[in-house]
């Protein structure tokens, strides 16, 4: 197999640990994300250099917002903060942004930010950066199911005609191909929500580091890890 098939077109990542991160240093929760956006950064540089088509972060589950008002105030704002600073170099860079997850609940200064970041990046051709923002499957799934049921009742679609192929495309992630890696950094190993239809054959990574330390080293480490797995699909080989 050429080096270039063993290359994840699609790597998802939990960015996980800014707190702890932060805690270690006796800093505040939300000096751990704002150092986590430098991790952004760096594994957004890394991807694109080595030929990954798709990057997907989850930056906020919907459970997040059960987090201390504080905390959930400094994310938003660094939400908007990081979105409009980047969004001139990832067009440079030829980076599309698109997000996932129920927007709706978003202020409209968030709403605008977003949706002016996908429309000015639109096109772009190196690679795919999909933001999770008020994510988790449960909902997105639920979504896709009212929407399915609502043609159903419309007479647009018979129940006997739903397939895997009408889910999927009911779903936020319908534009992408399914993740192929799935990392989560601080060492939990579990999903909390993230991806739980889309990454049914997706390999899975749980390094024991810290988002904020995630390094370039970090995601070749999980790029050879990648490659040296034996993907069968349900298959024999
Ligand atoms: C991940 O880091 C970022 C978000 C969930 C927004 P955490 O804030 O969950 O960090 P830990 O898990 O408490 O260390
Ligand atoms: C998952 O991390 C969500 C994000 C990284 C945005 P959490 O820290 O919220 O997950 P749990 O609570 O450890 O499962
Ligand atoms: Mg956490």
């Amino acid at each position: 197999m050429s080096d270039q098939k063993r290359i994840p077109q699609h790597v998802a990542i939990i960015m996980d640990g800014n707190g702890r991160w932060a805690e270690k240093r006796g800093k505040e929760r939300y000096e751990g994300h704002i150092a986590g956006v430098e991790s952004v950064r760096r594994a957004l540089r890394a991807a694109a250099n080595r030929g990954v088509k798709y990057l997907t972060l989850y930056a906020f589950s919907t459970e997040n917002w059960g987090r201390p008002a504080a905390e959930v105030d400094a994310l938003m704002e660094l939400f908007c903060r990081s979105i409009v600073n980047e969004t001139p170099e990832l067009l440079r860079q030829g980076v599309e942004i698109r997000m996932i997850g129920d927007r709706t609940r978003f202020s409209e200064k968030v709403q605008q930010h977003l949706a002016r970041a996908e429309e000015q990046t639109a096109g772009g051709k190196t690679l795919t950066l999909i933001l999770a923002l008020n994510y988790s499957s449960r909902d997105e799934i639920a979504r896709a199911v009212r929407e399915i049921a609502r043609r159903a009742a419309a007479g647009e679609l018979s129940p006997a005609e739903i397939s895997e192929q009408t889910i999927a495309a009911a779903l936020d992630t319908a534009p992408f191909p399914d993740p192929d890696l799935v990392i989560r950094t601080s060492g939990e190993q579990r999903l909390s929500n993230f991806l739980l239809w889309q990454a049914s054959y997706a390999e899975m990574w749980f390094p024991e580091v810290l988002w904020p330390d995630f390094s370039e080293q970090d995601f070749d480490r999980a790029l050879e890890e990648y490659a040296r797995r034996d993907r069968r699909f349900g298959l024999i080989k």
